[in-house]
């Protein structure tokens, strides 16, 4: 197949076609509009309740919301057996595809049930109960979805950790969160090789001591690797789980019950346990999924590739899809495995119709060539999605051309993982979409663009640079984050203290309006890097280099880099005489060091050794120059520098 590009177009209208059958049209931000917490109670009415909520809304103790006051709901049951009761029981939840090829299996709506139920007894008689904190620290295998949804049936939170952190950042979690219970996998595929993780486990209770919360270690079976093992507390998931009973009846819990807590970066160097709850969460995740994605779940064939370790797994793995009674695609390993065909042969074979992905892979993908993607036949494909950074618009224009044959439409999500669900994003049937943009907040959810003094910015002119402000929430929405774990006050001053006055939520991103009033978000003008999609604070990089006997300061930056959104750039100042290591070896050990404490996402693409860092005359490190140093630019503002000769010294070390 050959194919040349259209013309760039400024802006990508939906066809005829997708519009005449799409699930959103304009009548829904028409009823959005009319009455807010109206429309919100309609779409709280696709999920099943126990008992009805009598109260929408109750804002009273702002920043502490509670939304669908008074109902009750099971999650899991929402998820799954209400679909098997509808006598959909024999449709495909789940074709899971492992990174060995040929390793696969299809799970349908009445297996995943009985396996729910079963997960759920088992964590029963290990003790869990509604309340308590259940880690799981797990590749992509169907026993993850299984053991989130057995939590979530339980009323028992889960703390989902990626796999690819360490061990210290585990402990780290398992003990900021007391969680009772870890389900982890003996080990996991990683390129073809089959790698320890349960080690890891180990190593973060051990380092618990007397303070270990940790009752059970729960172990699927995944690669058959030899398996250190402590008897009474360490458990293998197919003794346990297999045998246990297929019955359980769901309890139904309140609305506001706590489903999950999943830790993100910050602006320090402790990562917050994001807490969100049941009613509110599952009614946006499950709206937004069904608008935006456009899902008809007779027959489209869906797959988002995240990570179940970040909130995109949660919300459009877990809660969205299968509260919408989809089937979808989960796939365990990395997308050049074992060649850079794997996603594309993935796609022909499962005739895969949504596909939601991430802007550093669509990059990584152009990299790789077109000629990959159209040795496939790609053509079941009919809606594409973006998440986790601004999308480049020849990003964009290559993901539709290559990947949707030049017609698909493409919703770029712009939200966050304390939003819990997508907030500004086009709807695909209506928006005519602008490559770069995310458009405009959703219906239901309202957003600003505003100055240091909370004006609202005007939309953009058609020539010249418009000026760029904070992007803010200035309403309550149904999946908000409902606090940070243990800890109030920082949840307000993290996001409610920037416009306490008007009582609006302060997401941490730039953005402008352009021409038409559409959104564009610029990234975070916060100390917090994304890198490749992840979030990563510069204070826990630079905690993790001072960590090291060798290291006296550390600065670190996000720069702009070309494939991964940004990279992570280090300034070092290091102990005098600590070492006989070279520099380069070093910063290697640094490099290392950082993996350790954190993850190997985490490791600075450079460390720079310098003499001396750049500081206000208060004391405090400026970033921005060293933002100047790392992407190369000219010096902006150097007059509050304490000693302006200290980028002689900086430029000369690099
Ligand atoms: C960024 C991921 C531009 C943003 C769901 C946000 C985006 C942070 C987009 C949240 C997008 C996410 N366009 N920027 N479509 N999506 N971001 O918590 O800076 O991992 O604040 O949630 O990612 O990252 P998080």
């Amino acid at each position: 197949m050959t194919q040349t590009y259209s013309e760039p177009r400024a802006s990508y209208a939906p066809s005829d076609d997708f519009a005449a059958q799409a699930n959103g049209t304009v009548e829904l931000y028409r009823q959005a509009e009319d009455d807010r917490l109206e429309f919100w109670s309609q779409q709280a009415d696709r999920l099943a309740w126990a008992t009805p909520f009598t109260e929408v809304l109750d804002w009273s103790n702002a920043p502490f919301a509670k939304w669908f006051v008074g109902g009750r709901l099971n999650v899991a049951y929402n998820c799954v057996d209400r679909h098997v009761e509808a006598g959909n029981g024999d449709r495909v939840a789940i074709h899971w595809v492992g990174e060995p090829v040929d390793d696969a299996r299809s799970i349908t709506y009445a297996e995943l049930q009985d396996e729910v139920c079963r997960a759920a007894n088992a964590l029963t008689d290990l003790g869990v109960v509604a309340g308590d904190r259940v880690a799981i620290y797990m590749p992509m295998v169907p026993e993850a979805i299984v053991a989130m949804l057995a939590c979530a049936r339980l009323g028992a939170m889960h703390s989902v950790v990626f796999a690819g952190f360490s061990a210290s950042a585990l402990r780290a979690r398992i003990e900021d969160a007391q969680t009772k219970v870890v389900v982890t996998t003996d080990g996991q595929y990683r390129r073809g090789q089959a790698v320890p993780l349960k080690p890891a486990v180990d190593d973060a209770v051990a380092g618990l001591g007397e303070t270990n919360p940790v009752e059970h270690v729960l172990v699927v079976r995944r690669t058959g690797i030899d398996t250190p093992w402590t008897e009474g507390r360490d458990l293998w998931w197919d003794e346990v789980v297999d045998s246990a009973s297929t019955e359980h009846t769901p309890d139904a819990f309140d609305a506001e019950q706590p489903l999950f807590l999943l830790y993100t970066s910050g602006t320090t160097g402790k990562p917050k346990g994001i807490v969100h709850t049941s009613g509110g969460y599952l009614t946006q995740a499950s709206y937004t999924h069904h608008y935006v994605f456009d899902l008809k779940p007779e027959r489209d064939v869906y797959w988002c590739t995240a990570d179940i370790g970040w909130v995109t797994g949660h919300s459009y793995i877990v809660y969205g899809p299968l509260s919408n009674g989809a089937t979808q695609v989960v796939y365990e390993g990395t997308p050049a495995s074992p060649d850079e065909h794997r996603h594309f042969q993935i796609i022909e074979k499962y005739g895969v119709t949504i596909y939601y992905t991430a802007p550093t892979l669509v990059r990584t993908f152009m990299k790789w060539g077109r000629e990959i993607a159209f040795a496939h036949d790609l053509s079941s494909l009919r809606l594409l999605g973006s998440v986790g950074e601004p999308i480049n618009p020849e990003a964009w224009r290559w993901y539709r051309l290559v990947f949707g044959g030049d017609a698909t439409p493409i919703v770029d999500t712009w939200w966050q993982t304390e939003t819990g669900a997508a907030m500004i994003a086009p709807l695909p049937g209506v928006t005519a979409c602008k490559p770069g943009s995310a458009m405009g907040a959703l219906p239901g959810i309202s957003a600003k663009i505003v100055d240091d003094d909370g004006n609202q910015l005007e939309p953009g002119t058609e020539h010249g640079e418009q000026p760029s402000g904070y992007l803010v929430l200035d309403k309550p929405w149904p999946a908000m984050l409902r606090g940070i774990w243990g800890d109030p006050e920082r949840f307000k001053e993290t996001y409610w203290s920037r416009f306490a006055e008007q009582g609006w939520y302060f997401a941490g991103d730039g953005a402008r309006y352009g021409h038409d009033g559409e959104i564009w978000v610029l990234g975070r003008i916060d100390d917090v890097m994304n890198v490749s999609g992840h979030r990563i604070s510069t204070a826990e990089v630079e905690s993790a280099l001072v960590g090291h006997a060798g290291v006296a300061e550390a600065a670190v930056v996000g720069a702009s880099d070309e494939s991964t959104g940004q990279a992570i750039c280090a300034f070092v100042i290091l102990k005098a005489h600590h070492t006989d290591l070279s520099h380069e070896q070093m910063v290697e050990e640094l490099r290392a060091e950082v993996a350790k404490e954190i993850s190997p996402i985490a490791k600075p693409r450079e460390i720079h050794v310098v003499p001396e860092l750049p500081k206000t005359r208060s004391g405090k490190i400026m970033r921005r120059l060293l933002r100047d140093v790392a992407e190369g630019r000219e010096l902006g503002d150097t007059s509050t520098l304490m000693d302006p000769g200290v980028f002689e010294a900086i430029r000369a070390a690099r």
